[in-house]
């Protein structure tokens, strides 16, 4: 190659390495091939020069402007790349360092209906889904409370079409459904929403959760009744809990008993949540009255049952040392996920 070429193109090199943006390499590319550039007067110097000078130079001149075309693209692709790189990190951002995520939490109320359902299922009991308006057969005359009967008004009833539907004020609605769609033996448990014109405060809310199970079989007995709540206690507050029962009524179950259970939090020696006493009042159950199971269809003469219901609020405020019946149904995200974890 012709020495002046030469020397253009190793100071050219020489210059693109300090090159690093696309106006600079721009202006180098100008300063070389440009009307004005290096190479150009060299080619417009050649009038002057010998004709076989002029064939040499005038060849490398050209294979010098292939090159600098060359350099030029590749230093372009370079700059672009690394635009490309320098945005990428700059922008980078690693989302598991954000600090203002909260963590999701699930609803008190949700984690204790979960390890219900979770020990229920573990003793072999079917998870029914209950509806929440129900005839005011379902309600009340099917679990052999007629119209006339007075426990009617033990349950403040939010009627939806009077003498017809209602909201569902106990999840014993669900009893004559199970009776009517299932063969003994089995056993089921129905946790859902009741409803009922209550006056709203620390203890009683106007919409709250129920637990109610029923097993029919041959000689179930109140025996069976006591052990499958003390096999759920245990299981709930992880340690042996005792229950007692006393008698109680409930139109749907002869004898009819209510069940309180050994405070898990002191042993008897009396504190906050037992109210000194040492024992907690859990829930009204029983034997299933004859009246109930023929309702549903059930041969009397082969099978009995067992029925009770709880209320599930309740068992999540003592679980938890809640105070306040009200922070299940309001919206203060604050206090509802502090129970994320047990
Ligand atoms: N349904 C009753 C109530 O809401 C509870 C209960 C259910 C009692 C089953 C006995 C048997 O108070």
């Amino acid at each position: 190659m012709h020495s002046s070429i030469l020397s253009i193109r190793s100071s050219a090199v020489a210059h693109l390495e300090k090159v690093s943006n696309i106006a600079d390499l721009i202006e180098w590319k100008n300063e070389l091939l440009g009307k004005t550039g290096e190479l150009s007067s060299i080619l417009k110097s050649l009038k002057d020069a010998t004709p076989e000078e002029r064939s040499t130079l005038g060849k490398d001149a050209n294979t010098l402007r292939w090159e600098i075309e060359e350099m030029y693209e590749k230093k372009a692709a370079e700059i672009e790349e690394q635009k490309v790189q320098e945005k990428l990190h700059k922008e980078w951002k690693d989302l598991t360092e954000r600090k203002d995520i909260q963590t999701w939490a699930l609803h008190p109320l949700t984690l204790v209906i979960n390890d219900v359902m979770d020990t229920f299922t573990r003793m072999g009991f079917e998870i029914w889904q209950a509806k929440e308006i129900v005839t005011e057969y379902e309600n009340f005359d099917s679990v052999n409370v007629p119209a006339s009967h007075p426990a009617r008004d033990m349950q403040d009833t939010y009627w939806i079409e009077w003498g017809k539907y209602v909201l569902s004020t106990q999840t014993s609605s669900q009893q004559n459904n199970i009776l009517k769609s299932r063969k003994p033996p089995f056993q089921v448990i129905v946790p859902d929403r009741v409803f009922r014109n209550e006056d709203i405060d620390a203890t009683h809310d106007n919409t709250f959760y129920q637990v109610e199970g029923i097993v029919v079989g041959e000689n179930i007995s109140l025996a069976n009744l006591k052990y499958t709540i003390e096999t759920m206690l245990k299981d709930l507050f992880g340690k042996e809990v005792s229950i007692r029962m006393r008698p109680g009524f409930f139109p749907f179950v002869e004898p009819g008993v209510e069940i309180d259970f050994s405070c898990p939090f002191c042993g008897w020696s009396g504190c906050k949540v037992c109210k000194k006493s040492g024992w907690i009042e859990f829930m009204g159950a029983g034997l299933m009255h004859p009246n109930v199971l023929k309702e549903g269809g059930v041969d009397t003469q082969k099978y009995s049952g067992f029925a009770f219901g709880f209320g599930l609020n309740r068992l999540a405020m003592i679980r938890y040392g809640i105070d306040d019946m009200r922070i299940f149904m309001h919206t203060d995200i604050r206090a509802l996920r502090q129970f994320a974890w047990k």
